[in-house]
Order: C-alpha cells, then sequence, then structure tokens
C-alpha cells in the first residue's frame, strides 16, 4: 500500500475515533498513539505553545526534552514561520535539538486554534534519513485539522 493510501486510512480511523471528543489533550494523545502504531515511527507526539515556549505534550517513544523556547529547535522554527518544516537529515538543520541521538530525520507541523493562531506542534521523528516528505506533510496537515 502507498504511503498516501496508509494515510488515508489512519485519517478515516482518527476521524471515526475522535468523534464528539472536545478534549484537546485526549486527542493529541490518540492521535500520536494511533500515528505511531501505523507508521513505526521513532518518536511521535506534540508540543504545546504555553506563554513564549512550547512544553511537552502527549507523545509516543523514548522520553524528549520538555521545553522548547519560540524559534528554537525544528519544532520552535515550525511555530515561529507557522508552516510545516520537513528535515530531511537532522543533522544537517541549524539548531536541532537532538532529544535523541537515534533521529534521523524529522517533520513538524503546526495545530492552529480555532482564531487561526498556533497552540501546538505535532511533531515526528524517524530513525532513518529522509523518512518525510511531501505526502507527509499534506496528510498531517489534514489529521491535525481533527484537533
Ligand atoms: N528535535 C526537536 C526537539 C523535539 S524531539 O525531537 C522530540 C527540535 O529540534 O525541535
Amino acid at each position: 500500500m502507498s504511503k498516501a493510501a496508509s494515510y488515508d486510512l489512519v485519517l478515516r480511523q482518527l476521524e471515526a475515533l475522535l468523534e464528539g471528543e472536545t478534549d484537546p489533550i485526549a486527542k493529541m494523545a490518540n492521535v500520536a498513539a494511533v500515528l505511531h502504531e501505523s507508521f513505526g515511527f521513532w518518536w511521535t507526539g506534540f508540543y504545546r505553545v504555553i506563554g513564549e515556549e512550547l512544553i511537552l505534550g502527549p507523545f509516543q517513544g523514548p522520553v524528549a526534552c520538555m521545553h522548547i523556547p519560540f524559534g528554537r529547535g525544528v519544532c520552535g522554527t515550525a511555530w515561529k514561520r507557522n508552516e510545516t518544516v520537513v528535515v530531511p537529515d537532522v543533522e544537517a538543520f541549524p539548531g536541532h535539538i537532538a532529544c535523541s541521538s537515534a533521529s534521523r530525520s524529522e517533520i513538524v507541523v503546526p495545530v492552529h486554534g480555532a482564531d487561526g493562531t498556533v497552540v501546538a506542534v505535532l511533531d515526528i521523528d524517524s530513525d532513518r534519513l529522509g523518512t518525510f516528505d511531501e505526502v507527509d506533510a499534506k496528510a498531517l496537515g489534514q489529521i491535525v485539522c481533527l484537533l
């Protein structure tokens, strides 16, 4: 099955799972679990915007850093730019925050609140180079709209 087809299935699964749920933490927790299980990522989770920094939210995978300042790392950059950031090789990204030495590539997708501001980011790490591309960016952008 193609990656796009897999994401279509995951999107439909998540639509059904999250239907009627209003608590954002509960929804983030199950989105992280479904994505992590479905694709075998190294780390899958959320950081929430709290004041001037990102704070670790629901995730699956190894322990991670808990606070990320605005504009720092891949997560803080995606927040500052208000756009999805795809990093094929984390060692080539200036300022990358290495929570795990096993992480080789990464994608970070902003999550928007009702007023359009960034309220969180979805961060996914892979232990292989070049895991993420436009297919992931598009599909994950649809998935975070369920939150
Ligand atoms: N690598 C991220 C930090 C979070 S961990 O990957 C879970 C970054 O540079 O923002």
